[in-house]
């Protein structure tokens, strides 16, 4: 994996190096040779028309000759004069021609006409490459002649091959680099990955406590935080998961061992008299009824988080709910000797629209706590309120409160203020958290108020039409 990414950055960058280099260095190479060898024809033109003006000067063939010698040894090249009809005149000793010799070729025939030739190659007998440059002799439009002059090709090419080995190093020198750059960039790029990697498995593995070190504001940097934002997210579900599993088998547990060290003092019949056995089986039947309700809320809930609650939505009229749980209430009330109070809505309201048994659920919970927690003597009010868009329903007692570091917490499950206490009163702590999720399912909000010792508030507010989210 790691290898691919530096194999692949270096194979780039080594194709991209070569291609620019073959491009620059072929170009340069091409540019170059024209330059070198249009420098030396102007040059030996510029010698031919020298020894035109010397030629015009002299005055013997010997004299001429001489000349010619030296000039071809000062300026490394042969010197050849042909006359108007193609014959040689005069050459530098050493030459393939000799003088008298007839030379009929293209070349020959077109300086005569009286143009200035340039050729490169094998010609005129020389065995190696040559550059070759021929001036017209002229005087008054007459061609009289030419003068050939004649330089070895070799020591130009050399000076260009010399540049081609130059390039060639510096493609090398680049591979080089690139090798070593690709390598250090590639490390660069895939190191952060492989430990996200390790990581990754980790996570896989269920170990989500492992951060990966943010180095950078570019892509990898940018997965490195959303994968530390997974890692944390996951952890935290996880925590809720532990939390909630652990509650629940702390919630069962007890209702369990009841049932059991009543079952067993039955069948060891412990309980002597037919009172003390029905007594026996009314804890059993109502630590199963307790357990079946805890299941019952459970997967309630369950189903609310999962948003796979469904509700019954119908148009009712809230006086209507609020005076049919004062009726059950009653009876509970009375025998705990707390007085229950409605103030229904007055005047013309709409109905509202809304899941009936739901909110009845709802309120059911709320009464339930404020006659549970409020102790003899105590009063527990319900008031229903409309404001033209929301109908707001307020439970109050009088009863023990709810410490206010407490508040906060009292909506998540089991949650119970006084645990020892609410425990022996039958709460499992599961009421609230209900209530939360179906307002909230309603599109409306829950709020708690409370004075420790004085009583509590809670303030349900309902939007007219549900708002299902
Ligand atoms: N009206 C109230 N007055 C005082 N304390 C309250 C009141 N309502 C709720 N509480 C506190 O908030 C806690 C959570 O309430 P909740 O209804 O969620 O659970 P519970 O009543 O203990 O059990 P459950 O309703 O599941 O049977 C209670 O245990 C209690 O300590
Ligand atoms: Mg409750």
């Amino acid at each position: 994996m790691r290898e691919s990414i530096a194999v692949k950055l270096w194979l780039l960058i080594v194709i991209l190096v070569s291609i620019t280099l073959m491009v620059v260095g072929l170009s340069l190479n091409t540019l170059l040779e024209d330059l070198y060898f249009d420098i030396q024809a102007r040059a030996m033109i510029e010698q031919g028309r020298n020894i035109e003006q010397i030629m015009k000067k002299v005055t013997s063939q010997e004299e001429l000759s001489y000349q010619i010698n030296t000039i071809s040894s000062f300026i490394q090249g042969h010197i050849m004069v042909v006359d108007r009809k193609g014959m040689v005149g005069t050459c530098n000793p050493g030459m393939p021609m000799q003088p008298g010799m007839n030379l009929s070729c293209e070349e020959v025939d077109e300086v005569l006409k009286g143009s200035i030739i340039i050729r490169k190659g094998r010609n005129f007998g020389f065995e190696k490459s040559m550059l070759m440059v021929a001036v017209p002799v002229q005087e008054q439009e007459e061609v009289l002649g030419a003068i050939m002059l004649f330089k070895p090709v070799e020591p130009i090419t050399k000076t260009v091959s010399d540049f081609r080995r130059l390039i060639f190093l510096t493609a090398i020198g680049a591979i080089v680099l690139a090798t070593i750059l690709s390598f250090f960039l590639s490390r660069k790029i895939t190191k952060p990955l492989l430990k996200m990697n390790g990581f990754a498995k980790r996570v896989a593995a269920g170990d989500f406590s492992g951060r990966v070190p943010v180095e950078t504001s570019d892509e990898v940097g940018n997965l490195a935080k959303t994968f530390n934002f997974m890692s944390e997210e996951l952890e935290k579900a996880e925590e809720v998961r532990k939390q909630f599993l652990s509650d629940v088998s702390h919630e069962l547990r007890t209702p369990l061992s009841l049932l059991q060290g009543y079952a067993e003092a039955l069948s060891d019949g412990m309980a002597s008299t037919e009172e003390e056995q029905k007594e026996y089986l009314d804890i059993i039947s109502d630590e199963a009824t307790r357990l079946n309700r805890i299941v019952d809320d459970l997967s309630d809930l369950n189903a609310m988080e999962a948003g796979q609650l469904t509700l019954n939505i119908s148009e009712f009229h809230i006086n209507d709910v609020l005076k049919s749980i004062v009726r059950t209430f009653k009876p509970a009330a009375e025998e705990k000797k707390v007085t229950l109070d409605l103030k229904a809505l007055v005047g013309e309201t709409p109905p509202i629209s809304g899941d009936q048994g739901r909110i009845e659920q709802i309120l059911i919970n709320l009464v339930n706590n404020a006659i549970h927690y409020t102790p003899a003597g105590g009063k527990v009010s319900l008031e229903a309120q409309y404001n033209g868009d929301n109908f707001i329903i307020k439970v109050s007692d009088t009863g023990e409160g709810i410490p206010p570091e407490e508040l906060p917490y009292i909506w998540e499950r089991f949650y119970r203020v006084d645990k020892a206490r609410t425990r022996k009163k039958g709460g499992s702590g599961l009421g609230l958290a209900i209530v939360k999720s179906l307002v909230r399912a309603h599109g409306g909000t829950v709020t708690a108020s409370s004075k420790p010792g004085e009583g509590s508030t809670f303030t349900v507010t309902l939007p007219r039409k549900c708002k299902t989210a």
